[in-house]
C-alpha cells in the first residue's frame, strides 16, 4: 500500500504564520550527503524520499535532483537503494504491495504523487529500461507503436509510422529491422531487445529516461552501442542510470551519486567522485575496497 506523508524534514510552520499563498519550501539541503545534490535547469527534485518495505528501510532521506539533458550516473554496492531510488521516480514502486513511499518527488515542479497524478503519463514522461530486455511479445512495429496508440500520439497511420520509424532511428536500431518490422520483437538479439525497448521508450516522448543496469545482459559490443546511444540521447532526454561498472559510469554520465545502505553518500561531477572523492565510504568502493 502506497502512503503519501509529509517529508519527515519538513515541518511546516503554524498555518497563521504563512500566508495563504506562500508555498512551503521544501528544504535545500541533504544534511546525509556530501556534494551539492541539486542541479540548475533540475527536472526532477526529489526532497528527503524514505522508502521503507515492511519493517526494512530501503532509502533514508534522500535528496537528488536531476537535470535537464544530463546522464547522472547511481552506483554502489548491491541491496544499497539504487533500483528503489529509481522506481521512485516513475512510481514503479506503486506495484511493489509491501512498499510505502514518502518524501517531495517533483516532475518540472509538479507532484508526483499527487492524488490528481495520471500514473499512466507519469510512466510516459519518466519513462524505463530495465536490466533484463523486456520486449511485449508483439511486432517489433507494435512494441514501438503500443505507447503511441495508447496516448493518442498520431491521427492516423501514417503519423503512427513516423513515430514508429523515427524512434527506431534515435534508437539506432532502424537499418537492422527496416526489412522484418512484422517479425517478433523477442526474435532479436539481446542488445537489439534492448534498442528496441528504448525506442518503445523515446516513442511517447518522455523528458526522463531511467536506465537500471540497462548493459548488464548485454556483450562489449551491445554495450558499446548502448553506451554510445546514450550519449546521443542525453541532448534531448535526462538520463539516469543504475550501473556497477565503474568505467561505464565514468564513460557516460557527467554526474554520479555513491548510494550507500540506503543513503546518498556523495554526489559530485563523475570526475571527482573517481579521482578526488569526499567521503571515505566512496573512496573505499571507487577503489575496489568495498562491494
Ligand atoms: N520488493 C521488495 N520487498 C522487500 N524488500 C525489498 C524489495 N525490493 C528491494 N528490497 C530491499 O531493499 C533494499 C534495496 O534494494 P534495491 O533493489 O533498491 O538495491 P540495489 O541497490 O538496486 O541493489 P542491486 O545492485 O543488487 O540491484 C535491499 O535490502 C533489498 O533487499
Ligand atoms: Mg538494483
Amino acid at each position: 500500500m502506497l502512503r503519501m506523508e509529509k517529508p519527515q524534514d519538513v515541518v511546516a510552520p503554524p498555518a497563521d504564520a504563512v500566508p495563504a499563498a506562500t508555498p512551503v519550501e521544501a528544504p535545500r539541503i541533504a544534511p546525509d550527503t556530501v556534494g551539492d545534490v541539486t542541479a540548475r535547469d533540475a527536472v526532477i527534485c526529489v526532497r528527503g524520499a524514505n522508502v521503507h518495505y515492511g519493517d526494512k528501510h530501503a532509502l533514508i532521506n534522500v535528496s537528488l535532483d536531476v537535470a535537464r539533458n544530463e546522464v547522472i550516473a547511481l552506483i554502489g554496492p548491491s541491496g544499497c537503494g539504487k533500483s528503489t531510488f529509481l522506481r521512485c521516480l516513475n512510481r514503479m514502486n506503486d506495484t511493489i504491495e509491501s512498499a510505502r513511499v514518502t518524501g517531495d518527488f517533483r516532475l518540472d515542479g509538479q507532484d508526483m504523487y499527487a492524488r490528481d497524478t495520471d500514473v499512466v503519463m507519469l510512466r510516459a514522461r519518466v519513462g524505463m529500461v530495465f536490466q533484463k530486455p523486456n520486449p511485449f511479445p508483439k511486432s517489433i512495429y507494435e512494441n514501438v507503436a503500443y505507447g503511441a496508440r495508447i496516448h493518442g500520439l498520431a491521427a492516423n497511420r501514417a503519423e503512427l509510422d513516423d513515430i514508429v520509424y523515427g524512434s527506431l532511428e534515435r534508437a539506432g536500431l532502424i537499418d537492422e529491422v527496416k526489412d522484418r518490422l512484422d517479425d517478433p520483437g523477442t526474435g532479436l538479439s539481446g542488445g537489439q531487445q534492448q534498442r528496441l525497448c528504448i525506442a518503445r521508450t523515446i516513442a511517447v516522448n518522455p523528458e526522463v529516461i531511467l536506465m537500471d543496469e540497462p548493459c548488464s545482459a548485454l556483450d562489449p559490443i551491445a554495450t558499446a552501442r548502448i553506451e554510445d546511444l546514450i550519449d546521443e540521447l542525453s541532448e534531448k532526454y535526462a538520463i539516469a542510470i543504475v550501473t556497477h561498472s565503474m568505467q561505464q559510469a565514468a564513460r557516460v554520465s557527467s554526474r554520479t551519486a555513491y548510494f550507500h545502505l540506503g543513503r546518498i553518500i556523495e554526489v559530485g561531477p563523475t570526475d571527482k567522485i573517481f579521482t578526488n572523492p569526499s567521503h571515505k565510504l566512496t573512496e573505499d568502493y571507487v577503489t575496489g575496497r568495498f562491494g
